[in-house]
């Protein structure tokens, strides 16, 4: 039989660490709403000096990429290796020279290996990420102020992939869920976090949302503290396996539409993912603005809202382009979760289990007595039947939990008297 026996101090000791490296802590990223691209948009520090930069987020990113074409200046830049440890991580799919650039640069290095970048906002993708370590500052304080010597992200030189980023932002700041390089994938390799983290987004373009990483608990005022992140509806987190470009996106069964308690007839076909080609199904998505509902759904969902409008609401002709049913406000009642109008449930795996959208989510005022239900109808035949947006997901929480494979809804805080800017900066989490 083999004892050790540890000096009293040194139990002590480690103990103490203990404490300190289980201590769950939660990390606050803010998150800005732009008010010209409707993008969703936080910042971190990073290189050496330090300087600010901006990322538009996208929830099915790969990697933290950043824009390396108008220049790059850190000294502590340092791209990955052919074969190195670094590019087997970071499953890295092939590896090469600078063959675009006549001088090497951050993002054109030679011996160096690739992952895939990405652009939701215009549904690019590029073979050629330079994955590369440097200095990165994420979080705010009083929560956790993390600054990881070596994180790692891409580097992207090619021009193209920086189209219709909002003014100001550099790159892209991505949550995919099985990337080992994506922000919470990563930040996970810090004992204090775990692979959980909640998005908040602000439906105000003057106050900030919050993505919280961390286990938790999630908390907002209102003004009493409460925690978020109890009291949520889970549904499976599905991952679509066909196509790697799709791996990172979140989807979820949405198994029908209800409106005003009613099943909106649908074509239920579309709505599960098509395993032959990954098209269909339901994707979750911060870039971009307003759920987008495959046509057929579209003119489903439209009459079943219309028919259950009071009768003292007239539909108005749409004044833009983008949304096809809008309807004179002036008889609406305003409440505290938006106006009053039919509710819209998402019906998740199982008939209980329902995530409803009021109408501060469904419905957007266009002009002083127009209101217009604002999902878009699109021609979605090779992409998600419904591709849940910005609009939808604001003053809501969702939290994903990826060791569990699970995502929570909360619905409107609202119904809690709060709001995603509420959201608790005076204490450690
Ligand atoms: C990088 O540094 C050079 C030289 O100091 C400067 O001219 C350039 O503007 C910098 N580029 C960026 C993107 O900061
Ligand atoms: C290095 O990696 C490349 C592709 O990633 C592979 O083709 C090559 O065989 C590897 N070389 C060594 C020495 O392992
Ligand atoms: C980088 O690789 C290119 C193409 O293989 C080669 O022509 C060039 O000399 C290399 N540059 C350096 C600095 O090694
Ligand atoms: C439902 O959609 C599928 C996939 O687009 C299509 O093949 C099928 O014909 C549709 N069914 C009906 C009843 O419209």
């Amino acid at each position: 039989m083999v004892t050790f026996k540890l000096p009293l101090s040194m139990l002590l000791l480690s103990l103490l660490l203990n404490i300190f490296l289980c201590s769950a802590e939660v990390l606050f990223l803010p998150v800005t709403k732009d008010s010209s691209t409707l993008q969703y948009i936080t910042e971190v520090g990073q290189r050496t000096p330090l300087i600010p930069i901006k990322l538009t987020v996208h929830l099915g990113g790969r990697s933290l990429w950043v824009d390396c074409d108008k220049g790059y200046n850190s000294s502590t830049y340092k791209p990955a290796q052919c074969n190195s440890t670094q590019c087997s991580f970071a499953k890295s799919h092939a590896c090469g020279d600078c063959i675009f650039r006549s001088q090497l640069q951050p993002g054109c290095n030679n011996n160096t290996c690739y992952i895939w970048g990405e652009n939701p906002l215009i549904n690019t993708y590029i073979d050629r990420a330079e994955i590369a370590e440097d200095v990165l500052a994420i979080g705010s304080t009083p929560g956790a102020l993390v600054t990881w010597p070596r994180f790692m992200f891409t580097c992207l030189i090619d021009p193209d992939l920086m189209r219709n980023l909002a003014n100001g932002v550099t790159g892209i700041a991505g949550f995919g869920h099985e990337s080992p390089i994506s922000i919470p994938n990563q930040l996970a390799l810090d004992h204090r976090f775990t692979r959980k983290f909640a998005m908040c987004l602000s439906s105000s373009t003057t106050s900030r949302g919050v993505i919280f990483i961390g286990s938790g608990p999630y908390y907002v005022y209102n003004p009493k503290k409460v925690d978020i992140s109890k009291d949520l509806v889970y549904t499976k987190l599905i991952t679509n396996n066909r196509g790697f470009l799709l791996s990172e996106e979140y989807y979820i069964q949405v198994s029908s539409i209800r409106i005003a308690g009613k099943d909106v007839p649908l074509n239920k076909t579309l709505l599960s993912i098509n395993k032959k080609n990954g098209v269909a199904g339901t994707r979750i998505s911060t870039a971009i603005p307003f759920t987008i509902l495959h046509t057929s759904i579209y003119d489903a969902v439209i009459t079943a809202f219309i028919k259950a409008l009071p009768k003292n609401v007239p539909l108005v002709e749409p004044h833009t382009k983008q949304f096809g049913a809008c309807f004179s406000s002036k008889n609406i009642r305003s409440t505290n979760i938006g106006p009053d109008v039919p509710a819209i449930d998402f019906v998740l795996h199982k008939p209980s289990a329902y995530w409803r959208i009021y109408g501060a989510n469904s419905v957007v005022q266009v002009s002083k007595d127009v209101m217009c239900l604002a999902f878009v109808g699109q021609d979605q035949t090779w992409e998600p039947t419904i591709v849940i947006g910005g609009h939808q997901l604001e003053e809501n929480l969702l939290l994903f939990d990826l060791p569990r494979e699970k995502i929570g809804f909360s619905s409107s805080l609202k119904l809690q008297r709060t709001s995603c800017s509420e959201y608790d900066n005076t204490i450690l989490g």
